[in-house]
């Protein structure tokens, strides 16, 4: 398929900028970092140019595409890390499902599952050298072609969250017919979650082995769950993955931070700050001063600027930025957003996110 297997993961640039991979395990760099969920996406002109007239999936087949998309944002802004370009959705497809991304509608599955006995239309055992090769691919020529320049975060959607996309075939708002498999079918949901937890942990020890610098697992629709749902249908898989993926790298002589997004899992953020991942990235909905109170220095903390503040002006964004910061605190914290930038954003304003949180947060680390 691809004439990059002569790449090999190995002799990768030394890397300049280890702010993120400090703040990640609880130090305070020379500034606050900072990188945006969907900083790859639709609203930079050379993402729209890249993807134009392109099938969203090939694109996340074709290492080089992938490669230049991450790269993208780089060259505009001073982002202190990077994230792959792919989806969480090509796990489903790695398990035999087949999903189409269609203009505005979103991911589609052609066959969602219905029943329990749709989980015998999955593939028992996945090979996930072999069928998740091409991110693999793409992480090692990312590795090369960034230089050193920040480091590389490689990820994964969480069980819940794929098993919901799995049985909803797309997006939803009530998510009834997935948590309807939750309350009707638990025994077959855990054997579902199961089966996921046990292709991601192969994903993410092979995307380190590849060259991923940091692992980031999306949880996205843990809001959709209440908290006793939540202990028993996610919080138990994302620890299981953490705690496997952590040993399974130990044995090979690695180590990367883990950071876990559970999206809205508000009520479960002392649980989360004992799951062990080194970073909790939060929502919007969090005020940053009780995240702190609650997680006690237990882990570093990651977000949480509402998207759609960037669509103030820029002298309001610096405001913000400069709150969120004090906030937070300035040691064991990477700036973010509390979710994906949207397409209609402007590149001008993520700058201006971007640019604050470097100066202001050099400033609150000189007062000290
Ligand atoms: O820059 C980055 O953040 C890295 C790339 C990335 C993408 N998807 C690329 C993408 C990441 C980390 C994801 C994760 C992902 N994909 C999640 C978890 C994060 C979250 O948003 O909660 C989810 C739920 C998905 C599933 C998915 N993929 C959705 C809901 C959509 C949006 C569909 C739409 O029409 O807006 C996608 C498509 C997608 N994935 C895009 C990008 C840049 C936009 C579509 C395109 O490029 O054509």
């Amino acid at each position: 398929m691809s004439d990059n297997n002569f790449i090999l993961p190995k002799d990768f640039p030394e890397l300049k900028n280890d702010t993120f991979l400090r703040a990640a395990r609880g130090e305070e760099p020379e500034h606050v970092p900072v990188w945006c969920m969907r900083q790859a996406g639709r609203y930079l002109p050379e993402f729209r140019e890249i993807r134009a007239g392109k099938d969203f999936f090939d694109t996340c087949r074709s290492p080089e595409n992938c490669c230049e998309l991450t790269l993208q944002p780089l060259r505009r802004f001073p982002f202190d890390a990077s994230i792959i370009f792919s989806d969480i959705l090509v796990i489903p497809q790695a398990m035999g499902m087949e999903v189409q991304m269609l203009t505005g509608k979103g991911p589609t599955f052609t066959d969602p599952l219905k029943e329990p006995e749709d989980l015998q239309r999955l593939r028992a055992k996945v090979d996930v050298s072999k069928e998740l090769d091409y991110v693999f691919k793409a992480i090692t020529l990312t590795r090369h072609k960034i230089e050193g320049k920040v480091p590389l975060i490689g990820f994964t959607g969480a069980p819940w969250t794929l098993m919901s996309y799995m049985i909803e075939g797309g997006g939803s708002t009530t998510h009834s017919k997935a948590k309807r498999w939750l309350y009707r079918h638990p025994d077959s949901s855990h054997m579902l979650l199961k089966m996921l937890a046990d292709v991601i942990v192969e994903y993410l020890v092979g995307q380190v082995a590849a060259g991923a610098q940091a692992l980031q697992v999306f949880e996205s629709h843990a809001g959709i769950l209440g908290p006793v749902e939540f202990r028993e249908f996610s919080l138990p898989y994302l620890r299981d993955i953490a705690r496997r993926v952590k040993d399974r790298l130990k044995e090979k002589g690695q180590d990367v931070p883990m950071i876990v997004f559970a999206k809205d899992a508000h009520y479960a953020l002392e649980e989360l700050s004992e799951s062990h991942y080194e970073v909790v990235s939060l929502d919007w909905t969090i005020d940053p001063r009780s995240a702190r109170d609650r997680t006690g220095g237990k882990v570093s903390l990651q977000g949480n600027m509402d998207p759609c503040a960037l669509y103030a002006p820029k002298e309001q964004i610096s405001d913000t930025v400069r709150k969120m910061l004090e906030g937070f605190g300035t040691r064991g914290y990477i700036a973010n957003l509390g979710h994906g930038l949207y397409p209609d954003m402007d590149p001008e304003n993520i700058g201006a996110f971007v640019d604050a949180v470097h100066q202001h947060s050099k400033l609150l680390i000189k007062q000290k």
